[in-house]
C-alpha cells in the first residue's frame, strides 16, 4: 500500500492562512503518509522569506520523502531580468534537486515535472519533449502493477465547472503520451480548487478503455480558493493497493478548525473490475465492493526507496 498526502498551492506570502497551516500540520502524522506531494505555488512572489517560511512548514511534516515541484507563483512574474536569466534560483536555494525527478516509494514510480515556462508561458506552462522522453525513460520496463505517477503543477486538462482555465499548451500530446507510458495518475494544482476526472473526458484517443485518472488539489493553506472553493481549502490523500486506488478529499471546515474528509472516489487499478459482492455492513443499502482478478503481488520495493533520479 502506498499513501500519499497531496497538498499545493501553498501561497506562503500575505494569501497564506497560518491557523490552516497549523490544522494541515496537526493531521498529517495521522494519515500515515509514504510521501508527501506538493504540487506547486509554494510561494505568492517567490521571494526569499516566502521560500524559507514554505521550506521550514514542509520540514515540519513526517520524516517521509517529500516531492515537491515549481509553480508560476515560484517564478519571479514581475522581476523580469531574475525571470528571464535565473527564474528558479530562489526556489532552488531551498528546494534543490526539486525539478523533474524521479521517485521510487513503496513499488510505486511517481515522476515529478517542472511545469514552469518562465519565458513564454508564464500562467500556463509547458512541458517539453525532452521531459515526455524522461518519463518514457523512469516507467519503461517496470513489473506489472506498478503504479506510474504524474506530478507537475500545472493542469493538463480543464476543470469541469466552465471557470475557463486555460489548459497547458500542448496538454493534448502530453496526454497522449502518457497513456502510451501506462501511467496510471496525475496530480496537479494550479487551478485552486479540487476535482477528480478522467483524460477520456476531454481527450477523446483512440484507446479509449481506461484513461489517466487526474487528480487536482485546490489551494491547501491560502485564501485564494476558486469556484466551489473560493475562501476553503483542500488536500487529498491517496491510497494504492494492489487492486485499488482511492482518492479522498480533505477540506477545512472553519468553524471546527480542522480538516476533514469530504468525498471519496475509488477506482480498481489496471487491468482490475469491480464486482458486486452481497450486502455488507457499510450502510443499510451499501454493498462491499470486491475486485474480481487475482490480486497482482506488490511490485519489488528497493531498499531505501527515496528519490533516486533527477535531471
Ligand atoms: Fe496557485
Amino acid at each position: 500500500m502506498l499513501t500519499i498526502l497531496h497538498v499545493s498551492d501553498l501561497h506562503f506570502g500575505p494569501p497564506y492562512v497560518s491557523k490552516v497551516g497549523e490544522a494541515l500540520l496537526q493531521i498529517a502524522p495521522s494519515l500515515h503518509p509514504d510521501a508527501v506531494v506538493v504540487s506547486g505555488d509554494l510561494t505568492q512572489r517567490a521571494k526569499p522569506a516566502q521560500f524559507a517560511a514554505a521550506r521550514a512548514f514542509i520540514d515540519r511534516f513526517p520524516p517521509v520523502p517529500k516531492i515537491v515541484v515549481p509553480g508560476n507563483h515560484d517564478v519571479p512574474l514581475f522581476r523580469v531580468a531574475e525571470r528571464l536569466l535565473r527564474p528558479l534560483d530562489e526556489y532552488g536555494k531551498c528546494f534543490p534537486d526539486s525539478l523533474d525527478r524521479v521517485h521510487r516509494i513503496a513499488g510505486a514510480v511517481i515522476v515529478s515535472l517542472n511545469s514552469t515556462s518562465p519565458h513564454r508561458a508564464v500562467t500556463n506552462g509547458r512541458i517539453r519533449l525532452e521531459q515526455l522522453e524522461f518519463c518514457r525513460d523512469a516507467f519503461g520496463g517496470l513489473p506489472d502493477g506498478t503504479p506510474k505517477i504524474v506530478v507537475s503543477h500545472h493542469h493538463f486538462a480543464p476543470a469541469p465547472d466552465y471557470l475557463r482555465d486555460e489548459t497547458m499548451p500542448r496538454a493534448k500530446r502530453a496526454m497522449s503520451r502518457f497513456l502510451d507510458m501506462g501511467v496510471e495518475l496525475i496530480l496537479g494544482g494550479h487551478l485552486h480548487r479540487a476535482y477528480v476526472g478522467n483524460s477520456l473526458d476531454f481527450f477523446p484517443f483512440e484507446d479509449r478503455k481506461r484513461g489517466v485518472i487526474i487528480v487536482q488539489c485546490g489551494t491547501t493553506t491560502s485564501r485564494r480558493g476558486r469556484g466551489r472553493e473560493r475562501e476553503k481549502n483542500s488536500f487529498n490523500l491517496i491510497e494504492i493497493g494492489p487492486e485499488m486506488l482511492q482518492v479522498t478529499h480533505f477540506i477545512y471546515f472553519d468553524d471546527d478548525g480542522h480538516f476533514a474528509p469530504l468525498s471519496r472516489h475509488l477506482f480498481p487499478r489496471p487491468g482490475r473490475r469491480f464486482v458486486e459482492g452481497p450486502r455488507g455492513a457499510v450502510g443499510r443499502a451499501a454493498r462491499i465492493i470486491v475486485c474480481e482478478t487475482e490480486p497482482v503481488p506488490e511490485a519489488e520495493t528497493p531498499a531505501g526507496d527515496e528519490a533516486v533520479t533527477s535531471r
